[in-house]
């Protein structure tokens, strides 16, 4: 097994592994600790890995999550296992078989709007666009080191509210009133394994810090979404076929390209159990 760094931000490629085999101990750790250090690893070449062996590699880095779901939605085959999502534009009978089907997505943390927020996610490319459609990481521990003093102070002492909006994409789309589930998270959290701190807020889902003004939060809010947006703390995952991809749902932020509709994207997705988040 080889693992190299995919970017001066984060991220790492494993290659010469196959994960459809039980892994050595020697080899699990290896892969744990790249995790830890890198954030996000992306697993090359991996054709036709079942839901059995992503859901094995998933429970190196810890238990396997259940899926935040609403009521409504429902997985691609009812023998699924039930911790199984799609993120996927395939349609049965008209209607999308999965979650966050199409377009551009915004950054964001997944779960936070929950008291236990994944510990990771990981991501199975099954049928990836031609053009577009890629992930985009952004590392939180190098966006909190780099944070002006001033923004610092705020983000060390405060709490932020998170709102999701099931299926949405962009802060446009947010319907308060509407299918929402939220929680309120320390704004410095810290990842479990070192005690570095993350800067934990995102554009599409973080909306207000508790004890300030709403126009107050909206500016600071602003000022550190252009602060971890920065070319400095990014990788942009470019799909291919097979890739394996878990990342550290507390220490990095996400988003989507867009990407044409009428291509098939096809992705599935497992999740590491989180924890109550504990404040840096
Ligand atoms: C997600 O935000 O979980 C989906 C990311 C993607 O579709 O690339």
């Amino acid at each position: 097994m080889k693992i190299k760094p995919l970017s001066n931000a984060l991220g790492a490629e494993v290659t010469g592994i196959d994960l459809r085999q039980p892994q050595d101990p020697d080899t699990i750790k290896a892969l744990q600790s790249a995790f830890v250090e890198n954030l996000v690893l992306v697993v090359r070449d991996q054709e036709d890995l079942s839901p059995e062996d992503q859901m094995r590699f998933c429970e190196f880095f810890g238990p396997l999550g259940a899926r935040a779901r609403p009521a409504d939605d429902r997985p691609e085959k009812a023998d699924a296992p039930a911790e199984v999502m799609f993120v996927s534009n395939r349609k049965e009978d008209g209607r999308f078989i999965g979650s966050l089907p199409e377009g551009e997505m915004q950054f964001h943390m997944d779960q936070c709007y929950t008291e236990r927020p994944a510990r990771a996610t990981c991501l199975y490319g099954i049928a990836i666009p031609e053009k577009g459609g890629d992930t985009v990481f952004g590392n939180l521990c190098a966006a909190y080191e780099a944070l002006p003093k001033d923004l610092k102070a705020i983000v060390d002492s405060s709490r932020a509210r998170h709102v999701f909006s099931y299926g949405s994409t962009s802060t446009d789309q947010v319907d308060d009133a509407g299918k929402t589930t939220e929680y309120v998270q320390p704004m410095a959290v810290l990842q479990p394994e070192t005690g570095r701190p993350s800067l934990y807020v995102s554009r599409l889902m973080t909306r207000q810090i508790t004890g300030l003004e709403d126009a107050a939060a909206r500016e600071v809010l602003d000022l550190l979404f252009d602060h971890q947006e920065r070319p400095e703390f990014l990788y942009t995952h470019k799909w291919r076929r097979g890739d394996l991809v878990i990342w550290d749902n507390l220490c990095t932020v996400h988003a989507r390209t867009d990407f044409d509709p009428a291509q098939d994207r096809h992705l599935r997705r497992f999740t590491v159990a989180g924890a109550p988040l504990k404040a840096a």
